[in-house]
């Protein structure tokens, strides 16, 4: 055997690496349970509906929301986040029903504070679950989305959720000057302390198809949500946004896409030091677990992966279909 011939390097990367415990001592960059949010779905329905586009993932029946949040809790996911599949009767043009305090998500929240005081939830600000149009905002005779009248009803929707026992408001809408809106109404109702976590930089996305499917606007929505989503070839826009939300009195914000969008979200968190959170989104998950049924890739392995690269780019946390499967590995057990 011929003997190494070169000098001998002083450096060795490699060194660092060959354990276990060394690869742990020297990790940059950490992933927990508490780095998670859950987005959970709900059904009007007397019991909990698999979702086809996204395996593993139901709507789930009232009857078993806290439940769930007990679970989630009891793994050390810190909030919960609610989206609503509202029955088609109940949708309408003005989206009316986002203002009834025993709506789905209202039902919900009331239903998990009860059960689970300790865990915090989320909930969206935005009228696309409850649109017969499936846009997020009003729509005028062109099918133009109204900037300053939707506001006026996103405001109402914010304290209608945080008098049901909201915790943190998510305005997903991406109407200008939401969030400095929502804060002033929140404030006059007496939710000083109702967080918002602001859908900083949304881009007009493919990956949202199973999000559509799972909340039943999907098959309503004609045309797209480009003139208030993001334009995905801009990122300068990005930190223009973030900046509107944080002078507006955001407590944190979300970057949304997730994967795709890694760059905003190193950008943001190199511009601002507000907590950032990444959401990976249904597409995102979808993919995942197709490629996964395919035996193309290891589940579990490419799912910590990700979540893992989240942080790694600048996000100080994850909204994730996963959470409960990773916190489950993340604690030590198999999913
Ligand atoms: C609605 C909203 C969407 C998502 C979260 N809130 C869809 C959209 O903007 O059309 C997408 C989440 C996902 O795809 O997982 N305002």
């Amino acid at each position: 055997m011929a003997a190494f011939s070169g000098r001998f390097p002083a450096t060795r990367l490699r060194r660092t690496r060959a354990t276990q415990w060394s690869r742990r001592l020297v990790a940059e960059t950490r992933l927990g349970p508490n780095d998670l949010i859950w987005p959970v779905f709900i059904t009007a329905g007397d019991a909990d509906q698999p979702i086809e586009s996204m395996p593993d993932v139901s709507r789930f029946c009232l009857a078993s929301i806290a439940d769930q949040a007990r679970m989630a809790a009891d793994l050390g996911i810190p909030v919960i986040a609610l989206f609503p599949n509202t029955p088609t009767a109940l949708r309408s043009d003005d989206g009316g029903e986002a203002l009834n305090p025993k709506n789905l998500v209202c039902q919900a929240i009331r239903s998990i504070k009860k059960a689970v005081p300790e865990i915090g939830i989320m909930a969206d600000v935005a009228l696309d679950p409850y649109t017969s149009h499936g846009q997020d905002g009003l729509v005028d005779r062109h099918g133009t989305v109204m900037n300053d009248a939707t506001i006026d009803v996103l405001i109402r929707q914010a304290v209608v959720q945080a008098n049901a026992g909201c915790d943190i408001i998510a305005p997903s809408d991406m109407m200008d000057g939401r969030v400095e809106a929502i804060r002033a109404a929140l404030d006059q109702a007496g939710h000083q302390s109702v967080q918002i976590m602001a859908y900083g930089a949304k881009y007009a996305s493919a990956y949202y198809g199973p999000f559509r499917d799972a909340v039943g606007s999907g098959g309503l929505l004609k045309g797209d949500k480009k003139t208030y989503q993001m334009d995905p070839a801009n990122s300068d826009e990005a930190l223009r946004e973030v900046a509107l939300d944080i002078a507006e009195g955001a407590d944190s914000v979300i970057i949304k896409p997730g994967m795709p969008y890694l760059d905003i979200i190193s950008r943001v968190r190199q511009s601002f030091n507000i907590p950032i959170f990444a959401y990976q989104v249904s597409g995102e998950y979808a993919m995942l677990q197709a490629a996964a049924r395919a035996g193309a890739l290891d589940l579990d392995a490419a799912m910590l992966e990700a979540l893992l690269a989240f942080r790694r780019a600048g996000a100080d946390g994850i909204i994730s279909y996963f959470a409960p499967r990773a916190a489950r590995l993340l604690n030590g057990s198999s999913a």
